[in-house]
């Protein structure tokens, strides 16, 4: 979704980074604690330096609900983020996004509108009180309504598992008559059932430009997990070509992955997991190791410099950053800081409270479960 973001004036666009650094550096020190800089793992470095919090999208979550003192959280990561530290924290806490255009453009492939009409086409051939809708946290806060309206949660990269488990009673712990509808990245969803157990005629992928999205009423009904048609440009690239290659060239080297990549990647990989647990995972590693991700770059290529005793590696030669994340620029966080300073709040993020409500439902559905 385009969102209109002002251009930034020439004392913004034409300044050094050294110069920018400078005036980051005293804004932040004027805000004092009434400031909290939050930096999700995909930003690039000239930003991620002045994050007083980083991590990935649950870490993230937590941080800005349990934050008490900052009036001002200005969060570095894309718009569906700052939407849920919005619903999360307390009214006289403003939520700001230094680029109003750095969406997500996977969050934008399940529209609202277009999950009630599936909802509703699902309920025609079922008994949808079985149905427990779980969405991604990269989904709009619309949607995110919808599902806490409906009894069902928000879940990460990092809790995805938990909960799926809570939804549905997977296969080891007996049938369950219980179906998930699972939005909008359907490679999450798929990793995710495969790890409970679930096999691959127990998901179906519903296509929401076609008609029923494709499926017909025995699909609907056999299925236990139904998966949106939606994928992250970045993750999706990653190839079982690229694991193939890069084993033939580092026998003994690892293949670390995120869940968002195709499952068929995701099965040759040595470990899956959030961005936090990529990070993790390369920390542990031997020295000499050779790593390779299937991730997004920024995140990579820090790995490498902060682990020059590994051998870090894009698992994609081609390399893809995330477009929207690259938009939070040191422009852009001067501009807000600059403007929060001079009083006036710049790209605040609000959520409508009727809005707010549900997606808080689902929102703190997800928090308890992990
Ligand atoms: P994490 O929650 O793992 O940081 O993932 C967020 C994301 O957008 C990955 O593409
Ligand atoms: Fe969205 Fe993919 Fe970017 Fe993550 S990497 S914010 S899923 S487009």
């Amino acid at each position: 979704m385009i969102r209109l973001q002002r251009q930034l004036g020439e004392s913004y666009t034409d300044a050094s980074i050294q110069e920018l650094d400078a005036r980051i550096g005293v804004a932040r020190e004027r805000l004092g604690d009434s400031l909290l800089i939050l930096g999700h793992h995909y930003q690039r470095d000239e930003v991620m330096k002045w994050a007083d919090s980083r991590g990935d999208s649950l870490a993230l979550s937590r941080f800005a609900a349990a934050s008490t003192t900052a009036k001002y959280i200005v969060f570095c990561g894309v718009h569906f983020m700052a939407e849920a530290a919005d619903i999360i924290t307390r009214p006289d806490q403003q939520v700001i996004l230094p680029d109003l255009n750095a969406g997500c453009s996977m969050a934008d492939m399940a529209d609202t509108e277009d999950v009630e009409l599936a909802w509703e086409e699902f309920s025609r051939v079922t008994d949808i009180e079985k149905f427990v809708p779980i969405t991604y946290i990269n989904s709009a806060a619309s949607l995110k309504n919808f599902v806490g309206r409906r009894g069902g949660s928000v879940c990460t990269s990092s809790n995805a598992r938990a909960v799926l488990s809570w939804a549905l009673e997977p296969p080891d712990r007996g049938d369950s008559s219980k179906k998930v509808l699972f939005v909008p990245d359907q490679h999450l969803g798929r990793n995710t059932a495969f790890q409970l157990g679930y096999k691959a005629k127990d998901m179906a992928l519903y296509d929401p430009r076609l008609d029923n999205g494709g499926l017909d009423e025995q699909t609907i009904k056999e299925s236990t997990v139904l998966l949106w048609k939606g994928y992250c440009s970045v993750h999706q690239r990653f190839t079982v070509d690229q694991v193939k290659s890069f084993r033939d060239l580092h026998p003994d080297g690892i293949v670390v992955v995120h869940p968002e990549c195709p499952h068929e990647v995701v099965e040759l990989a040595d470990a899956v997991g959030s961005t936090d647990f990529i990070i993790k995972t390369i920390d542990q590693a031997p020295e000499g190791t050779d790593i390779a991700v299937g991730t997004e770059i920024h995140l990579v290529n820090r790995l490498a410099n902060e682990h020059p005793d590994k051998k870090v590696v894009s698992l994609d030669p081609l390399v893809c950053p995330c477009s929207t994340m690259f938009r939070i620029d040191p422009p852009h966080l001067c501009w807000v800081l600059e403007g929060l300073v001079e009083g006036e709040v710049r790209n605040r993020i609000t959520v409508e409270e009727d809005v707010a409500e549900g997606a808080r439902l689902a929102l703190d559905r997800m928090l308890s479960i992990s």
